[in-house]
């Protein structure tokens, strides 16, 4: 990418003119390999990589549930039921973007790894049990974060190469970014 920088104008149109093609190769190669399901040859290589940081997600997505449901139950009664309440609105939000990576890794091929024994080693975020409102919220925040940072690496990571992956990521980094917005909230409250 960076080399075609330097070429002149004159080139990079007759690169763009060649790019313009569909390959008939790619469209017979797609009409064998039929076990490969959604996956053709314009994949390209990095499937098992792709694959990896989609488990790795996975694993974070569980975590935060199980986090967010232990502090929904431990904040009912304390101060603020609102807060337990979205707690459990969160928990259920990352389940749901557990199982749209989950689908994701199958239709890419891969299997979702469910383990409970390696969970929190695959986890990019933590796991709290801490008892009190503003310490679970803040501990939060700080998950929120991570996952805010985790998906934007990965966004820019995946790029062109699997443009249906990239735009759930998309979709999940927004919800992300919104759950951080409202414990931020809450946090100065
Ligand atoms: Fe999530
Ligand atoms: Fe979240």
């Amino acid at each position: 990418m960076t080399q075609q920088a330097n070429f002149k104008p004159v080139v990079q149109a007759a690169q763009a003119k060649d790019e313009l093609v569909i390959n008939e190769a790619g469209l017979q190669a797609a009409r064998k390999s039929l076990d490969d399901g959604a996956v053709t040859p314009a994949y390209g290589p990095h499937r098992e990589a792709i694959i990896k940081l989609l488990n790795d997600s996975l694993a974070t997505e569980l975590v935060c549930v199980l986090r967010y449901k232990r502090h929904h139950f431990m904040a009912t009664g304390l101060a603020s039921p609102k807060i337990a309440e979205e707690f459990m609105v969160h928990a259920n939000e990352e389940s749901a973007h557990a199982d749209r990576i989950a689908q994701r890794i199958v239709q890419l091929g891969g299997e979702p790894d469910f383990s409970p024994s390696t969970l929190l080693e695959r986890s990019h975020a933590d796991y709290d049990e801490s008892n009190d409102l503003k310490t679970m919220v803040r501990v939060n925040l700080i998950a929120e974060r991570v996952a805010v940072e985790t998906y934007h690496q990965m966004i820019a990571l995946i790029g062109d190469k699997d443009t249906t992956t990239r735009r759930m990521l998309e979709d999940i980094l927004a919800d992300e970014e919104e759950h951080a917005d409202e414990l931020s909230d809450w946090l100065e409250s």
